[in-house]
């Protein structure tokens, strides 16, 4: 049997690939999270910021996972989206997708990321505490009236 070819791609805004991934985004956007969380109809615009970033993973081709950051500051980012396709999950692509965001960070020398997370995303909520992400606090009503989110941080001379 052939080996399964993994590949960690940073989309770059002149990507000839650049439609075909945000396409396939935007519909794993849909599929993944509900409409209140789902950046599906903002996501082209949002990548076309000058400070966002968007780090992919391919197995065989096919694009199963993706996260999405912006350095709004020279001292933090924000990571703005982590999706793994359902059938790709617990096999560790999400904490890679992960680290290759902090690691982009770390390179251009930011201090702290931070992200909002639904506490009820219990996958998510482990992956960023097992990453070593703390609680800030809890935002009420950020994604909707009744949907709150807990802010979380990493900073990187914690560790
Ligand atoms: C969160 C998500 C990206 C994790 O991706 P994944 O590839 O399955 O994660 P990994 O296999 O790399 O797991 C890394 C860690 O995450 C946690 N985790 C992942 N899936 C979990 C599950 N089903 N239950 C509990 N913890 C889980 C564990 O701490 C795991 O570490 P371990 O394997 O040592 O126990 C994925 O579940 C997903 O896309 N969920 C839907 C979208 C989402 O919630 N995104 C976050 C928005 S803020």
């Amino acid at each position: 049997m052939a080996a399964t070819s993994i590949v960690l791609t940073e989309l770059h805004k002149k990507s000839t690939s650049w439609d075909k991934v945000v396409d396939e985004i935007v519909s794993l956007e849909k599929k993944i999270f509900p409409e209140h969380q789902s950046l599906a109809r903002s996501i082209d615009d949002e990548l076309k910021k000058k400070n966002s970033g968007l780090i992919y993973l391919e197995i065989d081709g096919d694009l199963a996972g993706y996260v999405m950051y912006s350095c709004p500051s020279s001292l933090c980012a924000i990571i703005i989206e982590l999706a793994v396709k359902e059938n790709y999950r617990r096999q560790g692509h999400g904490d890679t997708l992960l680290k290759a965001a902090i690691e982009k960070c770390r390179s251009k020398r930011i201090h702290r990321v931070s992200l909002h997370v639904d506490p009820l995303r219990t996958p998510a909520m482990n992956l960023y505490k097992k990453l070593g992400f703390q609680i800030d606090t809890l935002v009420k009503a950020y994604y909707s009236s009744d949907r709150d989110a807990y802010r979380m941080y990493f900073d990187f001379d914690q560790v």
